[in-house]
């Protein structure tokens, strides 16, 4: 924040998902929650599902917990029913994002609202701050024109989801980890210089095409880890797309058991507790 010129962010280390399968059986790619890559303070897990083949997604997320962080789910193609135990239900379309904060405890659903056709897109895990570990549930559902566009002069479109780009603030807040998620569709020969905060860790993933990350080829289906900086540019010499998310470390110790996501072993046995004995 000197004024000087930019730091340019660059890649320290590309990453392939795993294949995996979660929910009643929906195949999924695994892309952060990985043995390769546990955890990116303050993010948990992303997943990529993807499919035309309704055997992969028919059986949806039936009825589960989450306590302490958030999810956030961002449906590119195909439509998924959200519900949960707290009187919230929406239906996720193309395009559109259902961000929910888990809090101290919700069950919810996301059943898929197609028999066949594409379903695809993204489930983000981002973590919370011990002190918010147990606030009240919330569930944010924003359909996909509550997203602003940004179409850049150099032949690309950024989509702002949370964040901000050249001063249009996506809909979405995140007070400790001031999280940015951009999902960016390149022109052929399309570039984008994207400012990121510098204390933020933050990837690129690239999910169609390939893309130039700080000047390193990124193949469809790789993850991209940045290093500190405080902008990073892509490029895309045919036509491509890819999300980049950042988020402000919470430099917590993390105990994660399947759902729960809490700070100690104790704090994970006592959500197991509290789900069995109906507290959520
Ligand atoms: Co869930």
């Amino acid at each position: 924040m000197s004024g000087s010129q930019p730091t340019e962010r660059t890649v320290v280390a590309k990453l392939r998902g795993q294949p995996t399968s979660d929910g009643a059986g929906v195949k999924l790619n695994r892309v952060i929650g990985t043995n390769a890559l546990p955890d990116l303070d303050p993010f948990l897990m992303l997943d990529e599902f993807g499919s035309d083949d309704p055997d992969a997604y028919i059986a949806g997320f039936p009825d589960h917990p989450h306590r302490g962080f958030e999810t956030v789910t961002y449906m590119l193609d195909g439509r998924m029913r959200h519900a949960d135990n707290k009187g919230n239900v929406g239906l996720l379309g193309p395009g559109s994002v259902q961000w929910m904060t888990a809090g101290r405890g919700i069950v919810h659903s996301e059943m898929p609202e197609q028999e066949e056709g594409l379903m695809r897109g993204f489930q983000l895990w981002i973590n919370l701050p011990a002190s918010e570990k147990m606030c009240p549930p919330a569930y944010q559902d924003l359909p996909a024109d509550a997203m602003p566009v940004v179409e850049t002069a150099t032949g690309a479109s950024v989509k702002v989801i949370a964040g901000t780009y050249a001063g249009t603030r996506g809909p979405v807040d995140a007070k400790a980890t001031q999280p940015l998620y951009l999902d960016i569709v390149f022109a052929e020969g399309g570039r984008a210089a994207l400012p990121v905060p510098s204390e933020h860790n933050a990837f690129v993933y690239v999910y169609e095409g390939a893309v130039a990350v700080g000047g390193e080829a990124v193949a469809k289906g790789t993850l991209a880890v940045l290093r500190p900086g405080d902008r990073v540019t892509l490029a895309a010499e045919a036509p491509a797309r890819a999300i980049l998310v950042a988020g402000k470390p919470l430099r917590e110790p993390v105990a994660k058991y399947g759902p729960f996501v809490m700070n100690t072993p104790e704090e994970i046995h006592q959500a197991v507790a509290d789900f069995r004995a109906g507290k959520f």
